[in-house]
């Protein structure tokens, strides 16, 4: 059962921004193992009275998975959203094993995730390349998922926001202000590492890229902009996250395979009064 609407207007972030929940399932799960999780998440939700206008939810399975997530929440009318977690920054051609914006358009995908801490120290994948990344996104109509974070070198070094914020502003290079994006702010040591940044250093580093973002695409893009965080969220700390202003939201790793765990995320607003 849903809340009453007073309630509920209590409980709901006060920014205007639609607060997003975004599970970056990375190399896990089989195309039938992504249906069934799909299925549970689906229903626990349902079960919860979730209310898609008070919280967004997506799903970032891996490439070999979206078909079969599309045809799932398409079919059921499913209140999810789903996207992929990289393309290629070029439309198509000759590039063995990459996947473009087009493909994944065809798919009725909403987002990609672009720029994550893995893909830019495993693949070495530097800000021009990201930033094409971001644009080649934009060009399909798919909303980038743009990733930004330090690392635990970098925040000693430089503090915590002078790299998100180079990252960020490196790859707005020649985006339009009116593009249609999300910014991750994930530091890398918190990523997979169950030591989670505190609400107040996340909200430091989001103040400081929503800044940035005013800088570069203006204060209307500024404060329409969902920033979400980052790094060994769970359903125990989500509410203190939500709790700052900068915070719209979270990208969660390990905690989205589990479909209770992440419906408890989901329901965040239950537990959250600002
Ligand atoms: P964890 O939630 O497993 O720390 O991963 C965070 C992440 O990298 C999401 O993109």
């Amino acid at each position: 059962m849903k809340a009453p609407r007073s309630a509920r207007r209590d409980a709901a972030p006060q920014t205007g921004r639609l607060p997003l929940i975004a599970g970056n399932w990375k190399m896990n799960l089989d195309h039938l193992q992504a249906i069934a999780l799909v299925q549970k998440l689906a229903w626990t939700l349902q079960d919860h009275g979730y209310d898609e206008r008070i919280v967004e939810v997506a799903v970032f399975p891996p490439f070999t998975d979206l078909r079969s997530v599309q045809t799932l929440i398409s079919a059921d009318r499913l209140p999810l959203r789903f996207g992929a977690q990289d393309l290629s920054p070029h439309a198509s051609g000759a590039y063995t094993g990459d996947i473009s914006g087009p493909l994944l358009k065809a798919l009725d995908a909403t987002y990609v995730i672009v720029g994550h801490s893995e893909r830019r120290s495993l693949h070495a994948e530097t800000d021009q390349v990201v930033g094409a990344k971001v644009r080649a996104a934009l060009d399909s109509a798919l909303v980038p998922v743009l990733c930004v974070g330090e690392t635990a070198e970098d925040r000693e070094q430089q503090g915590a926001s002078a790299v998100p914020v180079a990252q960020l502003r490196a790859a707005l290079d020649g985006v339009p202000a009116d593009a249609d994006l999300v910014v991750a702010y994930e530091p890398v040591w918190a990523i997979g590492s169950g030591q989670a940044a505190t609400p107040e250093q996340a909200q430091e580093v989001c103040t400081a890229l929503r800044v940035a973002l005013g800088e570069v695409l203006g204060a209307e893009a500024a404060d329409r902009t969902r920033i979400l965080y980052g790094g060994s969220v769970k359903r125990d700390n989500i509410a203190d996250f939500m709790r700052q202003a900068d915070v719209d939201g979270a990208l969660v790793g390990g905690a989205s395979l589990d479909a209770a765990g992440f419906a408890d995320i989901v329901r965040f607003p239950k537990h959250v009064t600002r």
